[in-house]
Order: structure tokens, then sequence, then C-alpha cells
């Protein structure tokens, strides 16, 4: 019997990259929401989680402002992100959210953590949120980008399959005092404050 990796493993994502598989890049509404929900970052860290390419953590950085670190379990992707540095920019590190050791990452506490087109493919939401919840400066921000389920004119599985469930929009929101929300097309952004 062969087993089936973790969609939250390397073992899931580094042949995707490995292959050149790239994901939707940033546009100017999802850039202008993030201005709007999550202001100038003043210099406080940032932790952008399943990083992919960079592109979301570049941006914190260079436009935003935020001390901005991104891990990614894959090393193809970190390793990616790193060759589009061309000058200082975000620190970058491979480390598996769901298993790694967070006393490596280079601070305790984050003013913002992100996570685009990653919670998704969280197969165990619970462990990684709670994870999250212990990263998070208090008064902090943890911005979540994700497809919703129901979204897509098709009839194709695989791609109907790229939404998240009702009952796990309503886990990643259980539990914060704050819970924003803003549509973009087929995606839904939060941002949640503890
Ligand atoms: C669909 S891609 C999105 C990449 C990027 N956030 C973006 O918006 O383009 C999902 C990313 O999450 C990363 N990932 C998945 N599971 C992870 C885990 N357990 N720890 C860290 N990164 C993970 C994958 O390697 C991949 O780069």
């Amino acid at each position: 019997m062969t087993a089936i990796a973790s969609t939250a493993s390397p073992a899931h994502w580094e042949p995707l990259w490995h292959s050149r598989r790239r994901y939707r890049p940033l546009c100017q509404a999802e850039e202008q929401l993030m201005a709007e929900h999550l202001g100038p970052g003043e210099g406080r860290p940032a932790l952008d989680i399943g990083s992919g390419d960079g592109g979301l953590a570049r941006h914190l950085h260079h436009e935003l402002g935020y001390r901005t670190t991104g891990i990614d379990c894959s090393p193809s992707a970190i390793t990616l992100a790193a060759a589009q540095d061309t000058g200082p920019g975000p620190t970058w590190q491979c480390l598996d959210i769901a298993t790694g050791d967070l006393t490596t990452l280079p601070d305790t506490a984050y003013a913002l953590i992100t996570c685009r087109l990653v919670y998704r493919w969280m197969d165990d939401k619970p462990g990684f949120l709670s994870r999250v919840r212990r990263l998070l400066a208090p008064g902090g921000t943890f911005w979540v980008v994700t497809e919703i389920a129901g979204r897509r004119a098709t009839t194709d599985p695989a791609l109907l399959g790229l939404g998240i469930s009702p009952a796990d929009a309503e886990l990643l929101t259980a539990g914060w005092s704050v819970a924003r929300t803003a549509d973009l097309d087929v995606l839904r952004c939060y941002a949640l404050r503890p």
C-alpha cells in the first residue's frame, strides 16, 4: 500500500515547485486590501507562512515596511524566493509550520502573520491555528487569504477542491476578538485579531 503524502508536507510541495508550478500572483486589488487592513509595518516583525516564491513576503517587506520572514517547507520554493532578492530583503527560512521547531525563527512573536493560499492545505487545521496563535504578538493580526468553496463556475473536481468548506471557515474565525473579511472574486481575505 502506498502512503499518501500530507498536503502540508515537503513531500507534497517540493515536486510541484521543482516542476515549475506557480500560483496566483498578488494583484492591485489584493494589495489595496492589505493596505487597508494591515497598515504600515514600521519595522515590526511579520511572518509569511508558506511563502512560496516570495511575492507576498517581498510586498510586506518593501511596500508595507514590515521586517519580514518568509517560511516554506519546500527547499525549492525558498531557493526561488531568495534568488529574486537584489538587495536587502526578507529573511527566508525552510521550515515546516506543522512540525518544525518554532524556536528557530528569528523572532519569538510577530505583529503580523500572513498565510496566503496555504490554510486549505493544512490537514491538521486546529494544530496549525494553535501554532499561529503561539507566534502572534498581543494585538497582532493574522491575515489569511483563501479560496472559498462554491465560487467557481466549473465542474472540475480539482478546481472545486481548492476552496475551503464552511466548517473550515468557521474553525478559522472562531475565538478571535476581531474577525474582518473582504472578498476578492473566488478568494476571501481574513484579518483576525486575538
Ligand atoms: C499554493 S502555494 C502558495 C504560495 C504563496 N503563499 C503564494 O501565495 O503564492 C502553498 C505554499 O505553502 C507551502 N506549504 C505547505 N505546507 C506547508 C508547511 N507545513 N509549512 C510551510 N509551508 C508549507 C507550500 O510549499 C507552498 O509554497
